[in-house]
C-alpha cells in the first residue's frame, strides 16, 4: 500500500471554529505565548496557564472535526495513512483517523509537573490547582511549550522519510522542529500543500498547491488521490 504522510497545523481545524495561532484573529494576536505557553510561565502564574489551556479544552467539548479531518480519514481503505500533526485538538481521531501521532501535546491529557512520561486523560474541562498526578506533584497540561523538547520528532522524521505522497495542510510552517519535517520527505515524494494564503515555495520540485481551504481542498485531493489510486488496480 501506498503511504501517505500528512502534517497539519492549526488551520485544518480553523472551520472547525478553532483559532489558529497567527491569523489575523489568531490565539497570539490575544496573547503573548511567552505569558502562557513557555515553563516560565508555569512557574511564574500557573493559575493563569491552566485558564488558558481549560478554556481551549472547554471549546473542544463544543465543536466537531469538519469536511478537512473527515476527508483525510477516508483515505485510510487505499493507503497506508500517518497523521502528524502540530494540533493539540482531537478532531483527527474523532473524524476516524486511526494514526494520529501529536508533536505538540493533547489537550485532553494532563501530566505530572516533574515527569513527563506520567500522563493521564482528563475527565472533563478543568484542570485546577491542587489536582495532582500521581508522583503527588500538580497535574499540567500535556503540552509541548516553548523551549521543551519535541519527543516525538524523531519518530515523525523516521515516518515522513517513507512517505510516498506527503500533504501539508493548515501550517504556517514558522515553527521547528515540526517545520523541519519537509527536508526528510524523500525527493520521490509527491507533495501537497493545502492552504488558503500560503505562497508555494519553489524549494520543493514536486509540490503541488492548493490555495484553498482544508474543508474544501482536502475533499478534492483526497477524491483525486483515490481515483489515481483505483485507476491502477
Ligand atoms: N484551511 C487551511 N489552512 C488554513 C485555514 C483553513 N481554513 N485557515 C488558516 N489556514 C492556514 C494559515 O494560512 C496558516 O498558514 O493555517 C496556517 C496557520 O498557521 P499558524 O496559526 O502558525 O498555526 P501552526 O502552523 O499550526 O502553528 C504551529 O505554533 O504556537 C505554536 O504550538 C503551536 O502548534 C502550533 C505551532
Amino acid at each position: 500500500m501506498k503511504k501517505i504522510v500528512v502534517l497539519s497545523g492549526a488551520g485544518i481545524s480553523a472551520e472547525s471554529g478553532i483559532k489558529t495561532f497567527r491569523d489575523d484573529d489568531g490565539l497570539w494576536q490575544n496573547h503573548r505565548f511567552e505569558d502562557l505557553a513557555t515553563p516560565a510561565a508555569w512557574e511564574r502564574n500557573p493559575q493563569l496557564v491552566l485558564d488558558f489551556y481549560n478554556q481551549r479544552r472547554k471549546q473542544l467539548y463544543e465543536v466537531e472535526p469538519n469536511d478537512g479531518h473527515r476527508a483525510l480519514a477516508q483515505l485510510e481503505p487505499y493507503f497506508e495513512v500517518q497523521i502528524i500533526t502540530q494540533n493539540v485538538d482531537d478532531l483527527h481521531e474523532r473524524a476516524g483517523s486511526t494514526q494520529v501521532l501529536h508533536l505538540h501535546g493533547e489537550l485532553k491529557k494532563v501530566r505530572s509537573s516533574i515527569n513527563p512520561d506520567l500522563i493521564t486523560p482528563l475527565e472533563g474541562w478543568e484542570l485546577k490547582i491542587g489536582d495532582t498526578a500521581a508522583d503527588g506533584t500538580q497535574l499540567r497540561p500535556h503540552i509541548v511549550w516553548f523551549g521543551e523538547n519535541v519527543p516525538n520528532i524523531e519518530q515523525a522524521a523516521i515516518i515522513v522519510s517513507k512517505a510516498d505522497v506527503f500533504i501539508v495542510v493548515g501550517t504556517s510552517l514558522q515553527v521547528y522542529p515540526a517545520a523541519g519535517l519537509l527536508d526528510w520527505v524523500p525527493s520521490t515524494a509527491a507533495i501537497y500543500l493545502v492552504d488558503p494564503t500560503a505562497n508555494p515555495s519553489n524549494r520543493y520540485k514536486n509540490l503541488s498547491f492548493m490555495r484553498e481551504k482544508a474543508a474544501k481542498g482536502l475533499p478534492l485531493l483526497v477524491n483525486q488521490l483515490i481515483q489515481s489510486h483505483l485507476n491502477t488496480i
